[in-house]
């Protein structure tokens, strides 16, 4: 399989001087096209930032990283951001969905950045929210969905406009059990249809999707290993 993601020698640190905080010190990983991939590892252990590296939502202090083919590394601002748009969704454990819209509304969000039309960004957006299950919710807004609606009209806006990886950072971090059973049921469909899928998680039947689980511990991936009791 080709490699979407490929991380080498990845640094962060935050701040400079003795206060300096060293969150990644030097990781390597390579994560092929529809790969399924939880990360677990302590709280600090510099989970976030990697992913918030891979989602090309910060730069590294040092380190290569190719996304799809691309090296990052050698991109301005705006072809990072035109990158982002392009290739990635990201889910985060609060929603970050705009509150006075409807659910239609934000998923079209991505699409608009993105200068699609009117009618291909409703038709799109609609697909989406038929992917989650939520098609006869199009109308409502954020306040009157369940945290796990709110989640999935998140995840439909992630792949509104078919980004190769999704990426997510606890999305399960504020569901009950059902919600999270409902999530895990889009993400199989997802990675069924050939989705690259990254998850944080600190829950274990998010990990019994995965394929894959990676540790971290200290900025370091300690362990990686491939599922064979995967759920599909
Ligand atoms: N913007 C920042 N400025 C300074 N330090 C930061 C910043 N973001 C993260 N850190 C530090 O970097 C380290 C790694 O943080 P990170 O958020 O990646 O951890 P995490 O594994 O996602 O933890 P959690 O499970 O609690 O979400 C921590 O020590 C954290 O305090
Ligand atoms: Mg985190």
């Amino acid at each position: 399989m080709r490699p979407v993601i490929e991380v080498a020698g990845l640094r962060k640190t935050y701040g400079s001087g003795p206060t300096a905080v060293h969150a990644l010190r030097g990781l390597d990983l390579t994560v092929s096209t529809g790969d399924y991939l939880a990360i677990m590892g302590a709280s600090g252990s510099g989970k976030s930032t990697l992913l918030n590296l891979i989602g090309c939502l910060d730069v590294p202090t040092e380190g290569r990283y190719r996304l799809d083919g691309i090296d990052v590394g050698s991109l301005n601002e705006r072809q990072l951001s035109l990158l982002r748009n392009r290739k990635i969704g990201f889910v985060f454990q609060s929603y970050n969905l705009v509150p006075r819209t409807t659910a239609l509304s934000n998923v079209e969000l991505p699409l608009v950045y993105a200068g699609v039309g009117r009618r291909e960004r409703r038709e799109r957006a609609l697909a989406a929210l038929e992917l989650v299950g939520l098609t006869d919710r199009a109308g409502h807004r954020p306040t009157e969905l369940s945290g796990g609606q709110q989640q999935r009209v998140a995840v439909a806006r992630a792949l509104v406009n078919s980004p190769a990886i999704v990426l997510a950072d606890e999305p399960t971090g504020n569901l009950d059990s059902a919600s999270t059973s409902d999530m895990l049921a889009v993400f199989d469909r997802l990675n069924a249809l050939g989705r690259t899928i990254v998850v944080i998680t600190h829950e274990d039947e998010v990990t019994r999707h995965a394929a894959r689980v990676v540790r971290v511990s200290d900025g370091r991936i300690v362990s990686d290993t491939y599922s064979a009791w995967a759920v599909r």
